[in-house]
């Protein structure tokens, strides 16, 4: 796979320069002259350009035979990944107006370290000893958070801290999570050919892992009826998962996962008790003026009635708008969950 990671550059022609720019997450092309940039300060008009909308459209052909998948008149549009990582979606006329469109979002060679997100802010002080000390104990895990909170650059992070001895079986829609670890095997979603048929979904691919002989089964993101069989597998003796959910509030999280529960045929009393069980605890980002924030670290409690149960989060650790932590009523849990040589509360600099 080296020499093809070689390949886009030369593929990538005009847009070679911008791909290889320091910070650029995306680039976007509408036209021959109209290239932007996102290097974190919201789009920006790049200098470059192509002679025609042919070129465009032939860079976008290209691009998409690089990853793999045909792009014409019969076939206009395409969501690939390209051999380095770099997610490419490309749309041809007449379904996208006037010119071939390309959007190309590229991925972050190695994670961010949890001193990086500290030094960024996404982490409040104390708050990284805690995650390292989930990991390290082997709490299963769920990040939550709204779109583009941070949630799966979070996840690569926390993955990285897993043991190198340990093995990592990663299943995703996108191969987009990035751990810095010796050993991650990841099982990507196909979608089905143009004769409706080889789709591989992603609940099957759970199922899969859990024959791949894992020490950390991880979904990149629970947004469909594979909740059930990642909660039956963290059920079954599988710790230390980890999976994101989009959630805009921890609050929100029961009834996320009922949602996608019911797509599975589950009734809500089945997913509240499963989730309590599954994962021990939950991780929520935030995207705020100041920046992507961890805001809460809550665990999931199903308060059981006779014929119903009713999953609740609880929260464990609380950052507020000024960046203060403060300890809520699930602590002792989560701090049972962390290994003994853990240094308690004194590492939070917060009084509990
Ligand atoms: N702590 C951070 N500091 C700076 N940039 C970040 C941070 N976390 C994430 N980003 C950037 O924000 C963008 C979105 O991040 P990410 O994909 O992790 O979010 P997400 O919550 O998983 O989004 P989605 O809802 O689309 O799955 C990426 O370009 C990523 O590089
Ligand atoms: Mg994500």
């Amino acid at each position: 796979m080296a020499h093809m990671s070689m390949l886009l550059p030369f593929v990538a022609g005009p847009l070679r320069g911008l791909l290889e720019t320091p910070g650029v997450t995306d680039v976007l092309v509408n036209g021959p002259d109209e290239v932007w940039i996102d290097r974190g300060m919201g789009l920006e008009r790049a200098s470059v350009g192509f002679c025609s909308a042919g070129d465009v459209r032939e860079l976008a052909v290209r691009l998409a035979s690089l990853g793999g998948r045909r792009l014409d008149d019969a076939c206009p549009l395409v969501d690939a990944r390209l051999p380095d990582g770099t997610r490419l979606h490309a749309a041809l006329p007449p379904v996208v107006d006037g010119c071939a469109a390309i959007s190309l979002r590229t991925v972050r060679r190695g994670a961010l370290t949890l001193d990086d997100l500290e030094l960024c802010g996404t982490l409040a002080p104390g708050l990284a000893p805690v995650l390292a000390g989930l990991v390290a104990g082997r709490a299963s895990l769920l990040i939550t958070g709204a779109t583009g909170s941070g949630k799966t650059t979070l996840l690569a992070s926390l993955l990285s801290l897993v043991d190198p001895s340990e093995r990592i079986v990663v299943i995703e829609e996108a191969g987009e999570v990035n751990p810095t670890h010796p050993h991650v095997v990841r099982l990507v979603e196909r979608r089905a050919n143009v004769d409706g048929a080889g789709a591989v979904e992603v609940s099957r691919l759970v199922r899969e892992a859990l024959r791949m002989r894992p020490d950390r089964i991880v979904l990149g993101e629970c947004r469909g009826p594979e909740v059930r069989d990642v909660l039956t597998a963290l059920n079954t003796g599988h710790r230390g998962g980890m999976a994101t959910l989009h959630a805009n509030a921890p609050a929100d999280v029961p009834a996320r996962l009922a949602a996608l529960g019911a797509l599975a045929g589950m009734d809500a009393r089945a997913t509240d008790l499963h989730a309590a069980a599954a994962f021990e605890a939950v991780i929520h980002l935030e995207k705020t003026s100041a920046g992507r924030r961890v805001t809460e670290i809550a665990i999931l409690r199903a308060d059981e009635g006779r014929r119903s149960a009713r999953l609740r989060v609880r929260a464990a650790l609380h950052v507020g708008a000024d960046g203060r932590t403060e300890v809520g009523p699930a602590w002792p849990e989560i701090e049972a969950l962390l290994p003994e040589a853990w240094e308690g509360t004194a590492a939070l600099g917060i009084a509990a």
